[in-house]
């Protein structure tokens, strides 16, 4: 990116020293590709939220990375750190590092990790994948996330810095798996031994018979990746509090706000802030720290994975139970959700499907499989109430993402306005109630009232395809007519759209 592109995105780029970019939707928004293009301008990339569940892909000529712990910065040549907030796995994270050692990209000089970075550690694992069994779950990815951010909050939590110190590692992992093997004891034994012998628990490596968890044996591998990474291990808040002023900071949000712990849908949500203020937190900042914040928007349809409320889902409950049981039934099987998809579904044509079929339709074209789970993403239209709500916990402009997927389309939908449809609700001073004719422009993000809600649709006549256009006037009047609606109904500043995957497909505004 040149610095006139960089001038439309941050009105004084020269007094911008720190630039966020956080997802508005419930995450998969194409935020790696804007950070890859902001990367040039940036001297440091922060990741500074959540942990392993998050995924990315990365393609350097025909070889194709996909990762969850590296920063997605750190193919730049460029520092790259990993702040406080994140829930850092050790194993992961040595995993991909040597997969880049291995295809002779250099990093070593280039990595910074929190020493406050919260551990995800074995038994985090486990616990997740054991609520995960359950019918009631929330389908997380079962990486550990929610159980080592709750062993932080509930004060019994491992830092990156514990591996440096064998004793300090001992005490306090016993100390944190106290409750947790009474707990573990609890359930059927046969489930604990088939998760414990998954590759995610290193086959078997961490099990014992009597205790769950071979806590020696942890120790042992767990000071060993300590030797090997600490040497990245520093004071990154002081680093970062130094760096202001006089570098250029980029910070990678995780995720998306409507997945935030204290701004989502919660309880489908994972354990940290997504949100601007999250991110600051987690990387050493605080929120008036940071110049240029960018919401990323995909638009005009967009994605959920995993369970919770989404009012625009296309193909309704249908298609959450097919997305969310899918991933159980192919999960270890030798052919995946996507392949399986394609082949059975080759045959979809747009204009003709229902509604179900119309969702994987759009998911096959955008491609909607979650990089880290391979579990599709549930397909839905854009929903400017939840925009509403969640550009109130961000700043600045946003980018819209993925328009060139429906190209070609006879029509699309837009969401202005939820009905509320279900039981008679008290909502602080206001009650809400089909009876009533409850109408909802901004959404309230919990999930009794989400559950009952259906969309308001306006519908646009489609536009044709945009891939190659690469200013405003290049693109079709139909699209424009979208892309201003969206900004007058939800009261946001487009500052970008991405037309397509590759890095010079964007057009900024
Ligand atoms: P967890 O973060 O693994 O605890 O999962 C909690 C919820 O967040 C689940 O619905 C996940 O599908 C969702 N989730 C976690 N990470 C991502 C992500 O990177 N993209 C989209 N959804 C995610």
């Amino acid at each position: 990116m040149n610095s006139i592109e960089i001038d439309k995105l941050m009105p004084d780029s020269r007094q911008v020293a720190v630039v966020a970019v956080v997802c508005l939707q419930w995450g998969d928004t194409g935020k790696g590709k804007i950070v890859d293009c902001l990367a040039d301008w940036a001297d440091i990339i922060v990741r500074a939220t959540g942990g392993a569940n998050a995924g990315h892909t990365i393609q350097l000529d025909d070889k194709v990375f996909v990762f969850h712990m590296v920063p997605s910065g750190l193919l730049h040549k460029k520092t790259n750190m990993i702040g406080s907030g994140v829930v850092l796995d050790p194993r992961q994270l040595l995993n991909e590092l040597e997969v880049l050692g291995k295809a002779g990209l250099p990093w070593r000089e280039y990595l910074k990790i929190a020493y406050n970075a919260k551990l995800v550690l074995p038994h985090h694992i486990l616990l997740d994948h054991l609520r995960e069994t359950e019918d009631d779950c929330l389908g997380t990815t079962k990486r550990g996330i929610g159980p080592a951010y709750e062993d932080h909050v509930g004060r019994i939590g491992l830092i990156v810095n514990d591996l440096l110190n064998v004793q300090t590692l001992e005490s306090k992992l016993k100390a944190a798996l106290k409750e947790k093997v009474r707990l573990f004891k609890t359930y059927d034994q046969k489930i604990i031994k088939e998760i414990m012998d998954l590759p995610a628990l290193n086959s078997g490596r961490y099990y014992s018979p009597e205790d769950i968890i071979d806590i020696e044996t942890v120790v042992k591998d767990y000071a060993s990746y300590g030797k090997q990474l600490s040497y990245m291990i520093h004071d990154t808040d002081s680093f970062i509090k130094e760096s202001l002023y006089h570098k250029k900071i980029l910070l990678e949000g995780a995720q998306g706000t409507m997945l935030s712990i204290d701004h989502g849908t919660y309880p489908y949500v994972t354990s940290s802030d997504c949100s601007l203020a999250g991110l600051a937190k987690g990387a050493g900042l605080m929120e008036n720290d940071i110049g240029v914040c960018l919401g990323i928007v995909k638009a005009p349809y967009m994605t959920r994975v995993g369970r919770g409320p989404f009012p625009t889902e296309i193909g309704g409950n249908s298609s959450a139970s097919w997305c969310n049981s899918n991933a159980a039934i192919y999960a270890g099987h030798h052919r995946t959700v996507k392949e399986m998809e394609a082949d059975e579904y080759k045959n979809i044509v747009y204009e003709e499907a229902d509604e179900f079929r119309k969702g994987i339709w759009i998911r096959m074209r955008g491609d909607e499989y979650g990089a880290t789970t391979g579990r599709p993403r549930r397909t839905g239209w854009l929903d400017l109430p939840l925009l509403r709500y969640a550009k109130k916990w961000n700043k600045n402009g946003i980018i819209l993402t993925k328009p060139d997927v429906m190209s070609g389309c006879k029509i699309v939908k837009i969401c202005t306005a939820y009905h509320y449809n279900g039981i008679r609700y008290r909502f602080g001073q206001n009650e809400l109630s089909a009876e009533n004719g409850s109408i909802l422009t901004t959404a309230i993000p919990q999930t009794e009232i989400m559950k009952d809600c259906s969309p308001v649709y306006e519908s646009f006549p489609g536009y044709p395809d945009i891939r190659s256009a690469r200013s405003w006037s290049g693109l079709p009047s139909n699209f424009k007519d979208i892309v201003e609606f969206i900004e007058e109904k939800a009261d946001v500043k487009v500052k970008a759209i991405s037309v397509g995957p590759k890095r010079d497909q964007i057009i900024y505004l």
